[in-house]
């Protein structure tokens, strides 16, 4: 829903049954019935274009404040406001949030976020003091959304638009990957990193990555997050 409608959803539970609404023009009806199948469309009264405000809600992971700009961030925190405008990323998904807390252990070091989306991960991670860091997407309108949201929180990200099935990807002490299972199987020999951080898939799953190291998993909601380390011979130093 979050990727399908940028606009705004809503989620509501009745005893045993979830009601979803997407709030949207045409397109987003279109869309809707193309991923869903049959529902029903309802004129809504004017200003929904803000009323998805209330539900891109701040979250804390650790010392980290994650929100969006019109949220008064935590004075003890440091905070990441992010603005995802139509790429994914808010921040406050599960496997964004299990990224983030295994992210947070780790040496301060470079990094690579691949599939940034709005470049949530890649902007907490400057925050945090990883240095440099690149945020990669292959959705242009992605690297436009990490782009500006690194101006909005003052810090130097390198964004590009990369294929990180088929472009040279930067060399890092710790790649970032919430993608999906299948990405990450399809690219985990194509990286030159000392850890990797793979989330994206649910916890009922794993990726088999042959040549690294499992090393911790954490879980939430459903969704899991991973860390590797490749074993000595994939070490290219
Ligand atoms: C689930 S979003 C993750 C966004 C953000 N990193 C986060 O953790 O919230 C996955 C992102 O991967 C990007 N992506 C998918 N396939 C890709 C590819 N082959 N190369 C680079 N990026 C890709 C998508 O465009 C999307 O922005």
């Amino acid at each position: 829903m979050v990727e399908l409608f940028p606009e705004g959803f809503e989620e509501v539970e009745f005893d045993a049954d979830l009601e979803l609404a997407a709030y949207g023009d045409a397109g987003a009806e279109e869309r809707f019935w193309h991923f869903f199948g049959p529902g029903s469309a309802v004129e809504v009264e004017q200003g929904w274009e803000e009323a998805w405000k209330q539900f891109h809600r701040p979250v804390r992971i650790g010392q980290l404040w994650l929100g969006p700009p019109w949220e008064e961030a935590d004075e003890d925190s440091i905070s990441v406001v992010i603005d995802p405008g139509r790429a994914f990323g808010t921040g406050a998904h599960a496997t964004t949030r299990l990224c983030l807390e295994l992210l947070l252990e780790q040496s301060r070091t470079s990094v690579v976020d691949l599939g940034c989306g709005s470049g949530v991960l890649a902007v907490a991670a400057a925050k945090l003091g990883f240095s440099p860091v690149f945020a990669l997407d292959v959705d242009p309108e992605a690297v436009a959304a990490a782009g500006e949201n690194a101006r909005r929180n003052d810090v130097d990200i390198e964004v590009g638009c990369v294929d990180l099935f088929a472009d040279e990807l930067p060399r890092a002490g710790i790649a970032l990957a919430n993608v999906t299972r299948e990405a990450i199987e399809r690219a985990a020999g194509r990286l030159d990193v000392s850890e990797l951080i793979a989330s994206g898939y649910l916890a009922s799953e794993s990726p088999a990555l042959s040549g690294w190291e499992h090393v911790d998993r954490r879980e939430a909601e459903g969704w899991a997050a991973d860390l590797y380390s490749p074993f000595e011979s994939y070490h290219l130093e």
